[in-house]
């Protein structure tokens, strides 16, 4: 059993792994069995569980379930089931590892989670976010008796979320075999306490552990490599152990160093070997990105002696419809999605991510604000982690900064988001501590808090004078009185926006923002669209933000704001303001939920690159003489040109700090094609021409090779177009998904926001002309063939190779 889990190791090293490789960990997620439901006699070695569906890990069982106003997260958690469930798995440990020191790390588990080996009790966890270690040393069998894991998953008390968790141990899961004398548990911490061109610093603080009761000699040592693999420093030294646990300081010195930004991630990495003579005890693997950084209160973000402007986007945790299950080539692909975009950094809301999505981050160059809570005692739902936060908030954030420290993409670590201490005195004491715990494990990086009160009067955190970073969420139009307000402090728009939109759908005739919902009296919209649709001209918010452009500009217009997290990057499951059920998704996505960009990425695109943009908007199938207004944003080019069917109507040009132009078009079918001239040169040219009725498929697929592992994905967008190649604005057909070969369907989404259709299944309608598949790699080479259909409209496939 352990050969073969060995074996599956060295063939899939690069995606089942994220950077931090300890020596003896192998992945543990095949062939566990599930069932739904609370069965308290499972956590027996004895309990039969053959008649249990056996699957793989990582697993989600609430995107398996239905949408339906019944349950009890809401639709404000994505209307999917939650609810009790148990894992078992049964493994035998090879005779070799006699001797050993035997864990099994989660990665993290929704929520409450409970875990036995052979029928002893091991722990609970009620966080659903934290990664955390189980030693089955005392209890487990060598040889060929069976040992019997069991978890129980308990996501019942509903809700205890404002967004959508997942249910079920939805991250990796890793067994580790380790001698008596071994780096302990993120046992390793780097930093580069000095960085300049020519030089830098590397030290890392080591804690070993030494379990053999006796006292040991052994040698440590310390190996850089560069990117390519190749040694750049080594040191070695003699180390006495005498207690059970040691912490030895070591120091590297590198001579003109790459170093690590968003435009070139450089990566290092540490080894990091335990040595008794020849013998290796011990090895992990770090990577290290070397850069230097710093904030002004006046200048914002520097980066290398470089400033920077920050310029993120929020993001949940959940993947569409993979659900919460962890996937690094989705997370990837979300991460290009907004690096084409231009945005540099993510805020991880409100909870600590998926380690792969850190690994990702140092090496996409994405700059990370690592968020450990959305709230301390103060509840923001009946059942959520307020009730846990007195025992457990001290063990989380410390886990979550010794697990992360090490990742060069983290900047700051956030103590919380509109934590509601805020506003009383208790917000002081709070503040201190949890600041005093995140300094105790790492000093190398500043603390933030994200605030909504911009009174210092009121504002009992930022009181606390504790924080290095004051975030302010929202609350654009009073920037100015920040400085003046915190003086000398330094400042980030940690959240804005919230601005709201369906891709593809257009309200004509809206000239001002409107607010959906419009005050905190109303909760969900009262005049809203009756199909749960909001218009994608950026022109609705909830009341408490604004439109992209107005929030965009506002940080972009002060130098003072670091930079800032725009609420938010991808739409995710859970909170639809500013509809009720059946609306069950987020509408404040810059990209929709199937990863499908709506209108305003081009915003972003045209402020935040430098390539050059030009997106014209809405589609052009309205009725004959409707006004209907044109939109562009670009770049790179002094002005745009529209014509409708050759005709030209007239020529725009951003003026003042605005960041698009628009025209108000009476309707007439064709083409409305926009030329964008620089000096009165072309730069770039975009048409939209009316379409007919839907008439072929076309299927554009990421990724033609896959890798054999059983978590690598493609995704397939499916547009369907009318004879000439049009998309069709409004088709909404039905399509069904064929897969045959050596992957299966993982998903099906079309981006809308209350679509009921699951999905899990292999139908989905379309949504404004578009759907995506998720198509997943079953361990095996060999070729996937995906093909689609609906109804009167010729069938379309795709191959794709697994090597
Ligand atoms: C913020 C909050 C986010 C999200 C957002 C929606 O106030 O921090 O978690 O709820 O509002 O607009």
């Amino acid at each position: 059993m352990m050969l073969g889990l060995m074996i599956l190791i060295l063939i899939f090293p690069s995606l089942l792994y994220g950077q931090e490789q300890p020596m003896g960990r192998i992945n543990f997620n095949n062939d566990w069995r599930f069932f739904q439901g609370d069965r308290p006699d499972a956590k027996t070695s004895a309990f039969d569980d053959k008649e249990w569906r056996l699957l793989n890990l990582p697993h989600d069982w609430s995107i398996e379930g239905d949408f339906s106003d019944t349950h009890p997260a809401t639709n404000q958690g994505g209307a999917l089931p939650g609810g009790i469930a148990w894992y078992r798995k049964s493994f035998a440990m090879p005779i070799t590892e006699q001797g050993k020191e035997v864990y099994i790390d989660f990665d993290g588990i929704y929520r409450n989670s409970e875990v036995w080996i052979n029928g002893h009790y091991l722990g609970k966890r009620p966080s659903g976010y934290t990664s955390f270690r189980h030693d089955l040393t005392p209890y487990i069998k060598f040889g060929d008796a069976q040992n019997v894991i069991a978890v129980r998953v308990d996501n019942s008390k509903q809700p205890n979320s404002r967004w959508y968790t997942g249910s079920g141990i939805y991250r990796n899961v890793w067994l580790l075999s380790k001698n008596k004398i071994a780096i302990d548990h993120w046992g390793a911490f780097v930093t580069t306490p000095e960085v300049s061109d020519e030089q830098a610093k590397v030290q890392q603080i080591t804690t070993y552990r030494n379990l053999t009761g006796e006292t040991r000699e052994v040698t440590l040592q310390i190996t850089l490599y560069d990117q390519q693999g190749k040694e750049v420093v080594s040191r070695k030294s003699q180390q006495i152990l005498t207690d059970s646990l040691t912490e030895t300081v070591s120091e590297l010195e590198i001579r003109n160093p790459q170093l690590w930004s968003v435009s070139n991630p450089y990566l290092y990495q540490i080894k990091t070997q335990l040595l008794d003579g020849n013998e290796v005890l011990d090895e992990h693997i770090v990577p290290l990105g070397i850069r230097h950084f710093s904030f002004d209160a006046k200048k914002g973000f520097y980066l290398n002696g470089s400033a920077v402007k920050i310029l993120g986007v929020c993001m949940h945790h959940d993947l569409g419809a993979l659900g919460a299950t962890v996937n690094k080539r989705a997370m990837n692909r979300q991460l290009e999605i907004l690096r084409e975009m231009g945005a540099n950094a993510i805020r991880i809301s409100h909870n600590p991510p998926a380690p792969e999505f850190l690994d990702l981050c140092d090496e996409m160059g994405f700059l990370v604000m690592d968020e450990a809570f959305d709230m301390w005692r103060k509840k923001k739902n009946k059942f959520d982690y307020a009730l846990d936060f007195d025992e457990w908030h001290r063990q989380d954030l410390e886990d979550l900064i010794r697990r992360d420290r090490n990742h060069p993409s983290i900047i700051m670590w956030s103590i919380g988001n509109e934590i509601r201490e805020q506003f009383d005195s208790t917000g002081i004491a709070l503040t201190k501590a949890l600041v005093d715990i995140v300094k105790t494990v790492d000093k190398s990086r500043p603390v933030t808090a994200a605030l909504t009160e911009t009174d210092p009067e009121k504002n009992f955190i930022a009181q606390a004078g504790a924080l290095d970073i004051l975030g302010f969420n929202y609350k654009y139009e009073q920037y100015d009185s920040l400085p003046i307000n915190f003086p000398n402090q330094i400042l980030i728009a940690s959240e804005t926006t919230s601005a709201l939109a369906s891709r593809g759908h257009y309200d004509l005739g809206q000239d001002s923002l409107r607010f959906w919902p419009p005050n905190p009296k109303e909760k969900f919209v009262k005049n809203g669209n009756p199909d749960h649709t909001v218009s994608a001209y950026d022109h609705v918010a909830a009341y408490w933000g604004t439109s992209h452009e107005q929030a965009w500009r506002a940080v972009k217009e002060r130098d003072f704001l670091a930079g800032l997290f725009v609420w938010t990057g991808f739409d995710y499951l859970g909170e639809p303001v500013p509809y009720d059920y059946p609306a069950r998704s987020s509408y404040y996505g810059i990209v929709d939920l199937a990863g499908f960009p709506k209108d305003v990425y081009y915003l972003y695109q045209s402020e935040w690159t430098s390539k050059p943009v030009l997106h014209v908007f809405p589609h052009w199938n309205w009725k004959v003489g409707e006004i209907v207004d044109v939109w562009a944003y670009y770049n790179m080019a002094d002005e745009v040109e529209l014509f409708l069917n050759g005709q030209s109507l007239g020529t725009q040009k951003k003026e003042g700090n605005a960041m698009h132009v628009s025209w108000k078009v009476p309707f007439e079918p064709g083409i409305i094609k926009a030329v964008s001239r620089r000096q009165g040169n072309d730069v770039l040219t975009k048409e939209v021409a009316t379409a007919t009725k839907p008439k072929k498929l076309r299927l554009e697929v990421d990724r033609t090779t896959l890798q054999a592992t059983q978590e690598d994905l493609a995704f397939i967008s499916v547009f369907i177009e009318d004879a000439n190649g049009n998309l069709v604005p409004k088709a909404a057909n039905e399509l069904s998904f064929d897969v045959k070969g050596v992957g299966f369907l993982a998903g099906l989404d079309n981006g809308f926001q209350a679509s009921l259709t699951t999905l899990k299944g292999d139908k989905k309608e379309a949504y404004n002309g578009r759907c995506l598949a998720i198509i997943q790699t079953k361990g095996e080479k060999g070729e996937i063939k995906v093909t689609v259909r609906a109804e009167g409209i010729m069938s379309e496939e795709v191959v794709v190779q697994v090597k």
